[in-house]
């Protein structure tokens, strides 16, 4: 894995690099807590060291280039662009920040702009929110302006649902932009309040990509929400995270998010203790919950679960939305290799998919790149 290869390649396709300021967004993995967010639940992800890279000089107005695209997207600065109306589809993204930014408040402050990421796409791994707050930290900047983390967050969610269709949590967002190095983040997706929690040093993470990607404007997520909310007011809630295991105990929406929500409160106590094994077993029952009541897993998935934690491996489960992408696996930092490649292995001779492998690291939230010309 190269994670400066972003900047690497924004670097050779740009002339006048030196005019230019940079900035850096990461995807993020969630340890556990999915499906929770958007019921004001908790999380429990960290920010990878995978981002998404951008260069920029000042402009009347924002332009952005992406060497993945390889297309451009133009919108006025003032954020009077129609997202929804923007093509190439990517640029709604952009579209949708600068629009969201204007909306709080933001000078329009314009800006030429080339992109480039290193988070793999329909994985689960917050590629799009990788690019939105990539952009809204540069905008932000060159305004200087600073509305603060849980308002900038919140801006990009609206985007990403502006762009998509699809209702999505904050998590995504928060963890991009609050992401601590060696540290996982406790999010209370209600206040928003986030508790930094340290990673034990023998821990290891490990993303596999189960190889199918997924989409989740083409996925069932904004009809378990909606579920979710019906839920809510049937049992006369403000929202799941306030329903009692007794009260969900017949519905398994309910009762993924109930128990979901304890799971991730234990294993956020679990690492303070660096206690690997009860994190393993916490990590297992998130995913069968989210398999067999939340229904979000997929035959490979559960597959690429099985072979890890058979290989060795305390504890794994589908990481994100579901219905493909990644899966992560905690393991003792010393066996990782090894366990990945005996269970890559067995998975590719059940499946015939081919299963990429990286072991992460948790890195800083988002902000300007510094001295990306050093080797
Ligand atoms: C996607 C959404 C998040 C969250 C997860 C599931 O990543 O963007 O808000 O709901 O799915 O936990």
């Amino acid at each position: 894995m190269n994670p400066s290869g972003a900047v690497a390649r924004i670097r050779a396709a740009l002339p006048d690099q030196q005019a230019r300021r940079w900035f850096r967004a990461p995807g993020r993995v969630n340890l556990i807590g999915d499906h929770t967010d958007y019921s004001g639940g908790f999380v429990l992800p960290l920010a990878i060291d995978r981002s998404c890279a951008l260069a920029v000089h000042s402009a009347e107005n924002v332009r952005v280039r992406s060497l993945d695209a390889r297309d451009v997207v133009e919108v006025p600065a003032d954020g009077s662009a129609e997202p929804r109306s923007v093509r190439p589809a990517w640029g709604r993204y952009v579209a949708g920040v600068v629009r969201e930014l204007a909306t709080l408040g933001r000078p329009p402050a314009g800006m030429d702009a080339v992109v480039a990421s290193d988070v793999p796409l329909g994985a689960g791994l917050a590629s799009s929110a990788a690019l939105e707050v990539a952009c809204a930290v540069a905008l932000s900047s060159l305004a200087e302006w600073d509305p603060g983390i849980p308002a900038l967050a919140e801006a990009c969610r609206v985007a990403e649902e502006t762009a998509t269709g699809v209702p999505c949590g904050i998590m995504d967002q928060l963890a991009s932009l609050a992401g601590r190095i060696g540290h996982a983040l406790l999010i209370d997706c209600r206040s928003l309040e986030r508790r930094p929690v340290a990673l034990p040093e023998a821990l290891g993470i490990l993303v596999v990509h189960s190889g199918v990607s997924r989409s989740l404007d083409a996925s069932p997520y904004a009809e378990r929400r909606r579920e979710c909310e019906q839920l809510a007011r049937e049992l006369g809630v403000p929202s799941l995270r306030d329903a009692t295991a007794e009260q969900v105990a017949t519905h398994p929406l309910g009762r993924h998010v109930v128990s979901e929500n304890m799971r991730v409160l234990a294993a956020a106590e679990a690492l303070a203790q660096g206690d690997l094994r009860s994190l393993g077993s916490l990590v297992n029952a998130s995913h069968a919950s989210l398999a067999n009541d939340f229904g979000v897993s997929t035959p490979e998935l559960d597959a690429l679960v099985h072979v890890l934690v058979d290989a060795g491996a305390y504890g794994a489960r589908l990481t994100g939305a579901g219905f493909g992408g990644c899966i992560v696996a905690v393991c003792d930092m010393g066996a990782a290799e090894a366990i990945a490649e005996l269970a890559t292995a067995r998975y590719r001779g059940r499946t015939r998919r081919e299963p990429t492998p990286f072991l992460c690291r948790a890195m800083d939230g988002a902000g300007p790149l510094n001295a990306p010309f050093a080797s």
